[in-house]
């Protein structure tokens, strides 16, 4: 009784709860494996629709092809859009990640169909009407044959996207599709092993994805760097906010202790998406100074560039509102969170930790 954990045992840091064929991270080397295939290739060589097939076939022992993901996932973004009047959250007042919430909370089983595609696939409908609601303006229809990145593009602006905008949209849905045991995936494997639906679980998931210590951060990320706007100012903007125990958004992994490897998959994509490179120069800037700090500051615990820092350099280079970042994240990281529950559900156990009583204990009969 009264034994008081330690913080690494509080944040359960490397206990493994579950088995998985879907991804595997490896912090000390600075690996991601998502089916079998090293993110860095797969985002080069597969659509979003394909690592998708991947993960679903891993885990429901499936052998659906990226033709059929693709199929699924326009079909359902379709019915998606003729559910929006209901899914929508009737006050506008609740901002973009709220009202994602609100609307995801409202999706269900429709009769006969996967419930994966009908999650996946309602995600960038849900996160488009938001966006156009914001400016006053209606949602548009899908296209079910585009895919899930062209038609998220359009979906929000209105107009076809050039096809590099829909590579560098697509490369980063692969590069976060799935990312083994983060905090979402665990609260949606968590709901899943109860047998709830799966409706239920990503619920879960996408609420603890909105956290700015999880996928909320890359909206702070360009709020820290529009703040700092200017070279000479990231000396003394960074060394304030560390002095004033701030922690730096885009930085740091419980699991990765050297550089996050999809930070340069992502960096990749934005080099490819801007000819004149965007506004990587100065971003450049602030992480190079924001690490050689940080490296200062913990010199025993490696805080290097997470995939948040370049998901909001590579959102923003997309005029994608920085308020609907992290619903844009979720509308790659649902294909992880689907396979993750049905792998669970699969397994039949429960997950039920315990904890460490330190409260009052009840006074003895007689005192
Ligand atoms: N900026 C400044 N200091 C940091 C940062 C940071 N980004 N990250 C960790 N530290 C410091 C901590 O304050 C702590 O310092 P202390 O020992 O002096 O108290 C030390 O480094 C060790 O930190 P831990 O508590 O071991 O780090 P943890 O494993 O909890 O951190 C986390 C992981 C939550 C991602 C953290 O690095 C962080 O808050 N980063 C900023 C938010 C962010 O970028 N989130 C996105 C993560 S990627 C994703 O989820 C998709």
């Amino acid at each position: 009784m009264n034994i008081h954990l330690t913080k690494s045992q509080i944040g359960l840091d490397g206990v493994p709860a579950a088995e998985t064929v879907l991804s595997h991270v490896d912090g000390e080397r600075g690996e991601l494996i998502i089916a079998g295939e090293h993110v860095g290739t797969l985002a080069s060589q597969s659509s979003f629709e394909g690592v998708t097939a991947r993960l679903w076939n891993g885990a429901s022992k499936t052998s659906l092809s990226e033709a059929n993901v693709r199929a699924s996932l326009g079909a359902a973004r379709e019915r998606a859009f003729v559910r929006l009047p209901e899914l929508l959250p009737p006050t506008r007042g609740m901002g973009i990640v709220d009202g994602f919430r609100a609307a995801v909370a409202g999706l269900r089983a429709e009769n006969g169909l996967e419930h994966e595609a009908t999650i996946v696939g309602a995600f960038p409908v849900i996160a488009g009407a938001l966006v156009r609601r914001a400016k006053g303006l209606e949602p548009v229809a899908p296209d079910p044959n585009a895919s899930h990145a062209a038609d998220t593009l359009r979906m929000l602006r209105g107009a076809s996207p050039e096809p590099r905008e829909v590579a560098a949209l697509d490369a980063y849905f692969v590069t976060v599709c799935d990312h083994g045991m983060n905090a979402s995936t665990f609260a949606t494997r968590v709901v899943a092993s109860t047998q709830a639906d799966l409706f239920a679980a990503i619920t879960a998931g996408y609420c603890a994805l909105t956290g700015p210590l999880h996928g909320g951060a890359p909206e702070p990320v360009l709020e820290m760097l529009d703040a700092i706007g200017s070279s000479e100012r990231v000396k003394p903007w960074v060394d304030a906010a560390l002095a004033r125990g701030e922690r730096l958004m885009g930085f740091g992994h419980r699991v990765y202790r050297v550089r996050d490897p999809r930070a340069d998959v992502l960096k990749a994509a934005i080099e490819r998406l801007s000819a004149d490179g965007a506004d990587l120069p100065f971003a450049g800037e602030v992480e190079a100074y924001i690490r050689s700090a940080l490296r200062k500051k913990n010199p025993d615990r490696p805080l290097e560039t997470n995939v948040e820092f370049f998901t909001a350099i590579l959102l923003d280079a997309l005029a994608i509102p920085r308020q609907a970042f992290t619903p844009i994240f979720a509308a790659a990281r649902a294909a992880g969170w689907t396979a993750h529950a049905r792998e669970q559900q699969r397994t039949g156990r429960l997950i039920r930790p315990s904890s460490s009583y330190v409260g009052e204990m009840p006074k003895a009969s007689g005192e």
